[in-house]
């Protein structure tokens, strides 16, 4: 059999009908027509997305001696996003082209059509631009008629106060207008409802970013866990961002989940001290994709931030980006955020978050470095990074199959057990061998539909490292066939050998 790749990447579009036809990802609240940009993870989904948790676990937490995990509420004072700068400063700008409705980023579009970064630029600059150089509506590519460009808070509000909730409020106010035979214009009940919305009402916002749980901990964390510095905090959870322009499958979505650190330094006295940080947590982060998930170095790249493009706490900032089908795009952060979180909560809260230098007394509050990443977008970049098409040659007939050569620690089945027939005691001798398995908490699939080819198929898709068959052979020798999905090579080995083939997998010796 000659075997050759066809595809070195893949389409996203593809990708997507891939997702949901093998229980990855489906469209959000699919049976009422969708809710734009919102995506459920199915059950395959979950088990490789839990396993790339676990993996990023495992790597910045478990296997390190200066790092813990806390899990902070979605939901928090929202003094936490004034003194974050969310509440100020949390926004993008946007322009609608009249015409056709149709509503973007201003700086994407600037960006795509001038080359340059407006970051900075208030909205009456950006608006200058866009109606100067006639930018066209990337969508129709014709000429747009652009509203004035305006900033957008990307937080996601809530209401607490079920009583002062501006829906109950317009209700009460207008079954009293209609009780007492008040009768309002149009108008009057536009300007009332937006009255009504401008007030506070107990307003809550979902969090932007994980980070800010973390700073609040702090020194819950460093008296609870008797910490010295430097040490780490992770945590892993939602966040929420009203993006103007989501897309792109799940690369930009409104609801996605973070896995971010902060870790706490000495107030460095050279910017060297702070340098060699930095180094050893993007390092960290390389080596997370590159041996932790087995990317390919070709796909990641740095970018480095401009020191004049940095925000005004950040001394310096390093995305590794990744190739997407779409082109690069930004998988990871590392910044260097100075005292600023700490600081900033300090004098917003009026609570000490200085740190007591056992060794000199001296009292101060720690800097931070942050490695931040989106499970979202490293669960799309590790599909992109393991689908593959390959084509087959057997007998002068071609043939495509499509596998997920995921890693075994990604897979979300490590071993699919498949009875040859279902008669003749085989399929009763399957299961015998799945509930053992099972009882070792090993992660199987059974099939018994279908050709044995197919079943192969299925799992290739399923990114199955290995199946296991069982034929007639097994029931007088007590051995089954080994497939490796990846050279598709096969094998006998004894049923019991099967427990070796799992820790073999577990201690990553495949
Ligand atoms: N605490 C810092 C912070 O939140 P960020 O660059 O805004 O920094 C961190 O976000 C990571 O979260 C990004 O590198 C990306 O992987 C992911 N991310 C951000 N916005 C996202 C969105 N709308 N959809 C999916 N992932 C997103």
């Amino acid at each position: 059999m000659e075997r050759f790749w066809i595809m070195a990447t893949v389409n996203l579009e593809e990708l997507m009908h891939f997702c949901r036809r093998k229980g990855f990802v489906y469209s959000g609240s699919e049976i009422y027509g969708g809710l734009a940009n919102t995506w459920d993870y199915g059950p395959k989904g979950v088990m490789l997305k839990n396993n790339i948790k676990q993996a990023w676990r495992e790597h910045f937490v478990t296997s390190r001696t200066d790092m813990v995990e806390i899990d902070a509420g979605i939901l928090m004072n929202q003094k936490v996003w004034e003194a974050s700068g969310h509440t100020a400063g949390f926004s993008d700008c946007l322009v609608d082209d009249k015409k056709t409705k149709h509503r973007f980023r201003a700086d994407h579009l600037i960006e795509d059509q001038l080359g340059i970064d407006v970051e900075g630029k208030t909205a009456a600059e950006i608006t200058k631009i866009i109606k100067e150089n006639n930018l066209k509506n990337p969508i129709t590519k014709k000429e747009a008629d652009w509203t004035d460009a305006r900033y957008m808070n990307l937080m996601f509000e809530t209401n607490r106060d079920k009583i002062n909730h501006p829906a109950t409020l317009l209700t009460e106010l207008l079954a009293k207008y209609k009780e007492e035979k008040i009768e309002i214009s149009e108008a009057e009940l536009e300007e009332l409802k937006a009255k009504i919305e401008s007030q506070d009402n107990g307003r809550i916002y979902l969090r932007p970013e994980t980070a800010q749980g973390i700073f609040v901990q702090f020194k819950n964390v460093l008296l609870s866990e008797r910490k010295k510095l430097p040490f780490g905090i992770g945590q892993v959870g939602k966040a929420f961002r009203n993006e103007i322009t989501p897309g792109n499958f799940i690369f930009r979505i409104v609801e996605l989940e973070q896995m971010e650190i902060e870790y706490f330094i000495d107030k460095p006295k050279t910017d060297e001290e702070w340098n060699k940080v930095f180094e050893m947590l993007l390092n960290s982060q390389h080596e997370f994709l590159t041996q932790k998930l087995g990317f390919d170095p070709a796909n990641i790249r740095d970018k480095e931030h401009a020191a004049e493009k940095l925000s005004h706490y950040s001394k310096r900032t390093v995305d590794i980006e990744f190739k997407f089908p779409f082109g690069w795009g930004e998988l990871t952060g590392l910044a260097y955020r100075t005292d600023f979180d700490l600081s900033q909560h300090q004098k917003y809260s009026g609570k000490d978050m200085n740190y007591l230098d056992p060794q000199t007394g001296e009292k101060f509050i720690p800097h931070v470095m942050e490695p931040t990443v989106g499970v979202d977008r490293l669960f799309l970049s590790t599909l992109c990074q393991f689908y593959a098409e390959e084509k087959l040659e057997e007998n002068g007939k071609e043939d495509v199959r499509t596998v997920l050569k995921l890693p075994y620690n990604l897979a979300p089945f490590k071993l699919a057990i498949l009875p040859l027939m279902k008669k003749d005691g085989l399929a009763e001798k399957a299961e015998e061998i799945l509930v053992n398995l099972k009882k070792q908490n090993m992660s199987v699939d059974y099939d018994e539909a279908g050709s044995i080819g197919k079943r192969y198929r299925r799992q290739d898709e399923n990114g199955t490292p290995f199946c296991v068959t069982v034929d007639y052979q097994t029931l007088e020798n007590g051995t089954v066939t080994l497939r490796n999905r990846d050279d598709m090579s096969q094998i006998r080995v004894k049923i019991e050998e099967l427990n070796e083939v799992f820790l073999r997998g577990k201690l990553g010796r495949f």
